[in-house]
């Protein structure tokens, strides 16, 4: 389920009400053990889990981060999440509003909403699966064996005829 009003737009619309995300509320690791793979073992482990075939209606998994958290941003975009949308005054911390970031990273065969320029794409991609460029070869293909029996017949008529 998609609680908030701001992530709204993670998983396109046709997804609900069947399929699921999962959100990180919190990834933290201690100072001085850092930069060892901790966050990346434990992400692989959740991503792990989120792909077996019992979870398969899981289709996002997505987070909220401060913009200013550089090192976490560069942790989950190493990780193949993708920018969702900026968040301005997101956080409030301390009496202070923050601006925040939501990332996603799409499992499942997940993805987001399709804007104008996606459902353009696939249009062309349809067609060009159709092949048209084939059609002329193929009509020509057909004429050829199609004219040869117009004249093996009409030879044939002219033949009784003359009989
Ligand atoms: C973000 C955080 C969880 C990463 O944990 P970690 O165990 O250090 O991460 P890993 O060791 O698995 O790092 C994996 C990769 O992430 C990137 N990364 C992590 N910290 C980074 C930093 N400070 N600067 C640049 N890249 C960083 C690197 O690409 C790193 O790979 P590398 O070390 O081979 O270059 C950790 O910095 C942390 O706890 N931060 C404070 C809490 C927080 O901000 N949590 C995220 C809130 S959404």
């Amino acid at each position: 389920m998609i609680a908030s009003q701001e992530d709204q737009d993670v998983l396109a619309v046709y997804f609900r009400p069947v399929s699921t995300v999962a959100y990180i509320l919190s990834l933290g690791v201690v100072q001085e053990y850092r930069r060892v793979g901790i966050a990346s073992l434990l992400l692989d482990s959740l991503i792990r889990q989120l792909t077996t075939p019992e979870a398969v209606h899981c289709k996002a998994l997505f987070l909220h981060v401060l913009t200013s958290n550089s090192s976490a941003i560069r942790f989950y975009e190493n990780r193949n999440f993708k920018l969702q949308a900026f968040l301005p005054y997101y956080y409030a911390i301390n009496g202070q509003f923050r601006d925040g970031f939501s990332y996603v990273l799409y499992i499942n065969g997940g993805h987001p909403p399709w804007g104008p320029t996606d459902y353009i794409k696939y249009g062309l991609g349809v067609l060009g699966r159709l092949d048209p460029c084939s059609w002329p070869s193929r009509l020509l293909h057909n004429a050829r064996s199609v004219v040869p029996s117009i004249f093996t017949s009409l030879a044939r008529g002219t033949m009784a005829l003359g009989k």
